[in-house]
């Protein structure tokens, strides 16, 4: 039997659920597939090794990958010349603005370097998880579109199609230009404050950090340290809406959407925003979806 792994990174669980739709059709075609999260622990990081199929998967920020996926790219065992390991990228995105096609250039420097050589990269737009909230109706509608595209696309990956996202002029430029992200999460994330006439001391925002990056001292006092990857995690998962995200508190988004919403199409205020790019988005994706029906590759 053939063997697959995703190497994920998740903040509020949008790429996961991308995986996860690629999970199931990869072994509907009986490949094994082994999803593995990121944490900032990477010793226990599974080689690469015995595995048919690599996959590489992270929501975009700052029109990069999370500096993590860089830390994963680096903690990979070197291959020998000759001896390359193709994979695949799979990420999430809030808008569909081609400038996304850009975030894994740093990414897959790194993993060239390394002897990994990518050949497949497939971009979902699920809903915002900062900058501003999405309706529950756009949010369903980004749900479902994922839910029929990504069966077609695993199928792609299984035959190693290659499917590259076309660049961007000065795009190598712009995407270092972002990377300030990088840095300047980790300074934000000590920031973070918690409301303590909100927060009931559930712990479920110390439990969730992937960086490990958030305690709570017999005080009752938060403690943030330098490892903050700004996944949101904590303060779009907090029950009581408690956290200030610091700098990025404007854009914070807070709870879960309600990606079955199935009633009317809600209005929003940011209905305009990037309108043309998520309609292109929307209508390519219809018509891969039709044409793999055509073809019977989907029911
Ligand atoms: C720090 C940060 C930066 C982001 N930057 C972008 C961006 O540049 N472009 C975009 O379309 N979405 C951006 N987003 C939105 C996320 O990429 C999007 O909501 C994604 O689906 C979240 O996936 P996750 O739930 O797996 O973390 C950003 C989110 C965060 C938290
Ligand atoms: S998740 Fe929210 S309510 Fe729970 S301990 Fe953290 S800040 Fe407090
Ligand atoms: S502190 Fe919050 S935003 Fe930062 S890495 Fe941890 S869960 Fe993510």
């Amino acid at each position: 039997m053939k063997k697959a792994i995703i190497y994920v990174f998740s903040g509020t669980g949008n790429t996961k659920k991308i995986c996860d739709l690629y999970k199931a059709e990869f072994e509907a075609h009986d490949v094994e597939t082994t999803l593995f999260e990121l944490k900032r622990d990477m010793s226990e990081l599974p080689s690469p090794d015995g595995f048919d199929l690599v996959g590489f998967a992270y929501p975009i920020h700052g029109f990069n990958a999370p500096h993590i996926m860089l830390d994963l790219a680096k903690a990979l065992p070197k291959r020998a010349k000759g001896d390359e390991k193709k994979y695949f990228v799979l990420k999430s995105s809030g808008e569909p603005l081609k400038l996304n096609n850009i975030s894994s250039y740093k990414m897959r420097a790194i993993l060239k370097r390394r002897g990994y050589a990518q050949f497949a990269e497939y971009h979902y737009v699920m809903p915002y998880n900062m900058i501003f909230r999405h309706t529950d109706s756009m949010a369903a509608k980004m749900w479902r579109t994922a839910k029929e595209l990504a069966p077609v696309e695993a199928r792609e990956t299984l035959d190693e199609t290659p499917h590259i996202l076309k660049g961007v002029p000065f795009g190598r430029f712009i995407a270092w230009l972002f990377r300030i992200e990088q840095p300047a999460m980790r300074v934000n994330g000590r920031m973070f404050k918690v409301n303590k006439d909100k927060c009931i001391g559930c712990g479920k925002c110390v439990k969730a950090c992937p960086m490990g990056n958030i305690s709570r001292g017999e005080d009752g006092k938060f403690r943030f340290g330098g490892d903050c990857v700004m996944c949101t995690r904590c303060s779009f998962s907090c029950p009581t809406d408690a956290f200030n995200i610091a700098l990025l508190n404007g854009w914070r988004v807070n709870g879960k959407y309600d990606l079955d919403y199935v009633g009317e199409e809600q209005k929003s205020k940011h209905d305009r925003y990037c309108k043309k790019a998520y309609k292109r988005y929307f209508e390519a994706a219809e018509q891969k979806i039709d044409c793999a029906k055509q073809n019977n590759v989907v029911e």
